[in-house]
């Protein structure tokens, strides 16, 4: 039976991917950056790993007798770099296939800044020659319910998107994708699948399937560019974190990622869960 390593164990992808291998009987190893969230997976009986980007004798450590890896890189300035650590070490540690998140639309020569980011990733995983599957999600449902809830609890959601589409995807559906293939890759390895929800979304259509399922009346405000770097600033994110943002509004400006794809139908068996039903389990949190 495969051992299987998940680095950002702890993470919005990493604990969905878990429960779904947990459910499948899968053997599986955390790897866990957070000294309090190894304590608390470790009491609940998972092999959490001390696990650090940084630091590639950790990765190493934290891999050992593992053969197959799922591989998330927190969004940080250092992203490319420790993708490039933790695929050196995935290759010292005699990982044999890897599952690798990335970023919809991603290319190491992306005209964008986050897709150059996470395409060059993705390339240094191709380049090692370990055997790997890319998925490539789109923008996630969850940050409805995470980055952007004190926006919708304000009653306004301001961002510099006009009215363009996004084909929001639930971070269950990726870590189902990403499960199917840790534990079964067979006619999948070597590929990359853009992932996507069932249908493309404005923010209207958004602020207008939260207010109807909250009973509360959240609008969308689109804003200038200059207004969203001010408020980004004002609530301290990083100047690259900024950058990058900045970059994905103007890449869903151009149109570019509110198509539908139905590579989680082909990976799973099952349609992409739908907005509606993220927003209808969700709804007492908004309230
Ligand atoms: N949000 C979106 O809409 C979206 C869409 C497409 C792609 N993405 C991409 O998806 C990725 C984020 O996925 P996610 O939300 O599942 O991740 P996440 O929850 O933001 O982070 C995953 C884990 O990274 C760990 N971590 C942070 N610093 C670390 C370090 N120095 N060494 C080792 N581990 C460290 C954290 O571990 P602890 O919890 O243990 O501290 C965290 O749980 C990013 O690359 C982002 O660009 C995001």
């Amino acid at each position: 039976m495969s051992k299987i390593f998940i680095a950002g164990a702890a993470g919005n992808i990493g604990t969905s991917l878990l429960t779904a291998l947990d459910t499948a009987g899968a053997d599986v190893v955390a790897g866990v950056h957070d000294p309090d969230k190894i304590k608390t997976m470790k009491s609940l009986g998972v092999d959490a790993r001390p696990f650090e980007f940084q630091d590639s004798d950790s990765m190493v450590r934290a891999m050992k007798g593992c053969d197959r890896m799922f591989l998330v890189i927190p969004l940080q300035e250092k992203m490319t770099r420790y993708g490039h650590l933790a695929v050196k070490a995935a290759k010292e540690a005699g990982i044999e296939y890897i599952v690798r998140s990335s970023g919809y639309a991603a290319s190491s020569d992306a005209h964008w800044r986050l897709g150059r980011e996470h395409g060059m990733v993705d390339q240094f995983i191709e380049d090692s020659k370990i055997p790997f599957t890319v998925l490539r999600p789109n923008t996630f449902m969850q940050n409805f319910s995470g980055y952007y809830m004190d926006m919708i609890k304000s009653g306004t959601i301001a961002l510099p998107e006009e009215n363009a589409k996004v084909s929001y995807i639930d971070v269950r559906d990726i870590a189902d994708c990403a499960a199917r293939l840790l534990l079964d890759s067979e006619g999948f390895e070597n590929s990359y699948y853009a992932l996507t929800g069932p249908e493309g979304l404005s923010l209207s259509d958004v602020s207008t399937q939260i207010s109807d399922v909250c009973g509360c009346k959240i609008k969308y405000a689109p804003s200038s560019e200059d207004e969203y770097i001010r408020s980004l600033g004002d609530m301290s994110v990083p100047q690259w974190n900024i950058d990058m943002a900045v970059s994905l509004t103007r890449v869903v400006k151009l149109g570019m990622i509110g198509n539908v794809t139905k590579a989680v139908e082909h990976l799973t068996g099952k349609p992409a869960r739908t907005f509606a039903s993220f927003v209808a389990e969700h709804a007492s949190a908004w309230k």
